[in-house]
């Protein structure tokens, strides 16, 4: 058999997740962190399938999947959101060509900005990235704590929250704060969070004025979340974090930026703590994010 690169199928999507799962736990075991992912229905992957069938490769020999590579495009920009080899091929250039396919997905998509998320204690994949003009832009912790342990001493929400619809005049209003903190518009990811169940989607107002949103799902994690100004990102994540603690999660979490600085001292004054480092890593002119938290490496 030989190795064959090719698009992704539906039918290759819970088996690329086995791999992407496997891959993540071998790196994160092999720098102490213990293995870190669990298997989920690839239902964000069966989106942008949908959405976008150029942007997933699979890199497979005979019955064997052995990479799988996953980008999407909104306005501009293109987003990695995977790259994974099985950890016994790595080394052998698959994660060099799965990464020139996703470009030309870039290049046919006329996007000009390219960014990713990526593990800042992985140097073969920063070195990767560097030498295809992708670099280091900030770091992104994912914190976490109990639910319980945040929920001592929580103020009232500084900010007001209405739920989110998926009306015309909401998604003109995400697409005008998503412009402003993260420079494109995004309304068919909103669309995908308005439509999963496991997640709740809020409006966030300082007395009449719609200042940003957040999504905050049932197992406590907090993101995407977004505001038109640095100045409220603080106040917006400590209302997301008190609906969460609203619920019924055993824990909270959320990915933060290093460029947030009120939104990480507030994490670490409420007992939130540093579980996994992360790096945005982004072409030059893309990746200064202050009004911004992700959802996770993959929806960004
Ligand atoms: C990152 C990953 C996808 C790369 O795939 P791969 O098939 O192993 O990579 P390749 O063999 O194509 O290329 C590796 C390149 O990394 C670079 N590299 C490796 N170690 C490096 C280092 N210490 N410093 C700088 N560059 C380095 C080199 O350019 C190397 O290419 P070369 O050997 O031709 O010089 C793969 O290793 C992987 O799945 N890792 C674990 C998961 C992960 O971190 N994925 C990325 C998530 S965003």
């Amino acid at each position: 058999m030989s190795l064959v690169y090719r698009h992704a199928r539906a039918q290759d999507l819970a088996t690329a997740d086995g791999l992407v799962v496997a891959s993540i736990n071998d790196l994160t075991a092999r720098h102490g962190f213990g293995p870190m992912a669990a298997p989920s229905p690839p239902n964000f992957q069966l989106f942008s399938l949908k959405d976008d069938p150029d942007g997933l490769w699979i890199a497979e020999d005979g019955d064997n999947l052995y990479g799988f590579s996953w980008s999407w495009v909104c306005g501009d920009l293109w987003f990695l959101a995977q790259l994974f080899v099985d950890p016994a091929q790595q080394g052998r250039g698959m994660g060099n060509e799965l990464l020139r396919l996703g470009f030309e997905h870039a290049r046919k998509s006329g996007a000009n900005y390219k960014a990713l998320i990526t593990f800042s204690f992985n140097c073969v994949s920063q070195g990767l990235y560097i030498r295809h003009g992708l670099f280091p832009k900030m770091p992104i912790y994912f914190f976490d704590a109990t639910r319980e342990r945040v929920t001592e001493g929580l103020p009232e929400p500084p900010l007001r929250s209405v739920p989110l619809d998926d009306d015309a005049a909401s998604m003109e209003r995400l697409a005008e704060i998503d412009s402003r903190a993260i420079g494109i518009p995004r309304k068919k990811h909103h669309r995908y969070l308005l439509n999963d169940p496991a997640t709740t989607g809020v409006l966030l107002y300082a007395g009449s004025e719609c200042v940003g949103y957040s999504y905050i799902g049932s197992k406590g994690h907090i993101g995407p979340l977004a505001v038109k100004e640095a100045n409220v990102l603080g106040d917006a994540f400590m209302t997301a974090v008190t609906i969460a603690a609203g619920g019924s999660s055993e824990k909270i979490s959320a990915f933060l930026p290093g460029n947030c600085e009120n939104a990480l001292s507030l994490a670490v004054d409420h007992g939130m703590r540093i579980t996994f480092p992360m790096l945005l890593m982004a072409s030059p002119g893309y990746g200064t994010w202050t009004r911004y938290l992700p959802r996770n490496p993959g929806f960004m």
